[in-house]
């Protein structure tokens, strides 16, 4: 069954992908001898940041004599990434070699020479594109004092076939020339094919790095939140049944005693606030609207990881963004059905308002940055910048795919759990909320309730940032499921415990608390991401902050709704749970 709906949500995936972009040519990665091969030019950049591209041609260098094609057309996730794909001029045929051969000349007036200066300073690196396969070469030098700057002008190419297809490429910079004002530069290329032996399959494996993905170390911490789970789940499973056998027995004993007794028995605990614990939260469309987010990124999160997994997206440009906004888009009904259900149990009546909030939360968010963003870079000409009929295809998702699909979700969430059916009855007036101990308080329990799961993640968080942040390809997604998991199973396990604690208190605002305390893990997840900037990367200026910190804002909001609605709905199962065993009079 599982299989069977993989396939078709990848069958659907490829419709959709066939109807939105236009494929390139080259897609079918097979060659007659003599065809066509094409360099595409993509993006040049910091070596420090991959983040920070522009396009190749930004910098003055020149193009080929070969004009015959035009702009590569790109699909929505590659746009959206800013690949920029421009044809390099060279002429390669298939099996053809070609000695070395001048393809153009470089007029280096002052202007240029600084644009040069500039990117060879700040150790630019450009990235080419041989039949979907990325090239990285180094602009040029600078020799030890800084003084004098060499521009490496001939690309040696190195391709090797299989058959006939393209299966491996190399890239050899030669030629150091000066760079003097007034002066010509002849930049030059040749062509080497060779046979070789690597399979089609595995012509990405070079690019991966199992020596770091695969280090014992994350392994290591695998096994160790491994163990942390089945020891925090053990606990927990182990106290709840202990206290809350006591608990009932403690209450069960207070029936059978008369009137006198109860009076001056002692009444505290979690039962005395049956009458306010179904009570609805405070800001009910705002919350149910969180919640319906969270539900569906999770959702997303899953799809996309298990797509992942079985496709190895990581070798097609942009894939795996175009996936994931199209899963995000199909599932916008289950937003609508738990945001819309859990409002209808609040007792909320401004439906609509709900489903639009909670439809646009996080495309907003996004958008937002995003747009933010967008502003800085085009201020710098970076290719980053979206271009504009992007967004328009953007806005035209969120308004007529993710919209109506909420509206069902809603409709379907409303009417078929929408009814309030809770084990004890809400008083009509609230119950005053007793003194406690500071550590009791929500805010306490809040920022305590982090600390565990973001524990059981942030090894993985550091190589999720590495290939994110610099030249690395993330591929080891059976990893991420796993942390995945365990970082949902921890996340549960702590909010029911703080929980507990709470209604034990005779606190019954465990709603919002129980959201929060799961999300506050993105609190340290950001605070990590400040580390992890500061020591682990070499980005620096206005445009790289924003960006870094801009999208990692994004990333770990997400990351907390996720968290606060898989810990708010294993606790609400948890509440539900134990207020139906116990008797009320
Ligand atoms: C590319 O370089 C690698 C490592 O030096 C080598 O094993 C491979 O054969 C080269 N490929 C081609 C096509 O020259």
């Amino acid at each position: 069954m599982a299989t069977i709906s993989v396939k078709l949500l990848l069958l659907v995936l490829s419709a959709v992908d066939m109807l939105l972009p236009v494929r390139a040519d080259e897609h079918e990665h097979t060659y007659t001898d003599t065809e066509e091969v094409v360099l595409w030019m993509n993006t040049v950049g910091p070596y420090h940041n991959r983040q920070e591209t522009y396009k190749y041609f930004s910098l003055p260098f020149c193009v080929g004599t070969k004009k015959a094609i035009g702009h590569y057309h790109e699909t929505l996730g590659e746009a959206l990434q800013g690949v920029e794909l421009e044809f390099s001029g060279l002429d390669i045929k298939f099996k053809d070699e070609v000695l070395q051969t001048t393809y153009c000349e470089i007029e280096l007036d002052k202007g240029k020479r600084e644009a040069f200066v500039y990117a060879i300073k700040n150790h630019y690196w450009y990235q080419m594109y041989i039949d979907d396969l990325p090239i990285w070469g180094i602009v040029g030098e600078a020799d030890e004092n800084g003084e004098d700057h060499y521009l490496w002008t001939y690309k040696k190419l190195e391709i090797g076939y299989n058959g006939n297809r393209i299966v491996d490429v190399n890239l050899t910079s030669e030629g150091k020339v000066k760079l003097v004002p007034n002066t010509r530069i002849a930049m030059s290329y040749s062509v080497k094919w060779k046979k070789s032996d690597v399979k089609f399959e595995d012509r990405f494996d070079k690019y991966l790095d199992p020596s770091f993905f695969q280090h014992r170390i994350h392994w290591f911490s695998i096994f160790n939140s491994f163990m942390m789970v089945i020891f925090l789940v053990g606990l927990v499973s182990m106290i709840l049944m202990r206290t809350l056998r006591k608990d009932y027995a403690r209450y069960s004993k207070e029936e059978e005693m008369d009137d006198m007794d109860r009076d001056l028995g002692d009444e505290y605990g979690w039962k005395q606030v049956h009458g306010d614990v179904f009570r609805p939260s405070g800001h009910p469309l705002m919350f149910s609207s969180l919640i319906g987010s969270g539900c569906q990124i999770f959702s997303v999160s899953m799809i996309v990881i298990i797509v992942a997994m079985i496709e190895d997206l990581y070798t097609e440009r942009g894939s795996m963004l175009s996936t994931a906004i199209f899963v995000y888009a199909a599932t916008s009904p289950v937003n609508g059905y738990f945001g819309g259900s859990l409002y209808a149990k609040q007792g909320g009546r401004r439906w609509i308002k709900q489903m639009f909030i909670g439809a646009f939360l996080i495309p907003a968010m996004v958008c937002g940055t995003a747009f933010f963003i967008n502003f800085i870079a085009m201020y710098y000409h970076a290719s980053r910048a979206i271009p504009f009929g992007t967004m328009v295809a953007v806005c035209c998702i969120c308004c007529f795919v993710i919209l109506p699909l909420n509206l069902v979700g809603t409709i379907l969430g409303r009417n078929l759990s929408g009814q309030p059916n809770f084990p004890c009855r809400v008083n009509a007036v609230p119950r005053p909320i007793p003194e406690k101990k500071w550590f009791m308080e929500p805010s306490v329990i809040v920022c305590l309730g982090g600390i565990l799961p973001f524990g059981s993640i942030f090894i993985e968080m550091y190589f999720i940032f590495t290939s994110f942040w610099a030249y690395k390809i993330y591929y080891v997604y059976g990893f991420m499921m796993l942390v995945l998991v365990i970082l949902c199973i921890v996340t549960v396990c702590v909010t029911i415990v703080c929980t507990y604690f709470l209604l034990n208190a005779e606190d019954y605002r465990w709603q919002w608390t129980s959201f929060l305390s799961a999300a506050s893990t993105a609190v340290y997840v950001y605070m990590y991401s400040f580390y992890y900037y500061f020591f682990k990367t070499k980005m620096y200026g206005l445009f790289q902050t924003s960006f870094y910190f801009g999208y990692m804002a994004v990333f770990s909001t997400t990351l907390g709704i996720m968290c606060g609605a898989v810990g708010f709905m294993g606790t609400s199962a948890f509440v539900r749970k134990i207020y139906t065993n116990v008797k009320i009079d």
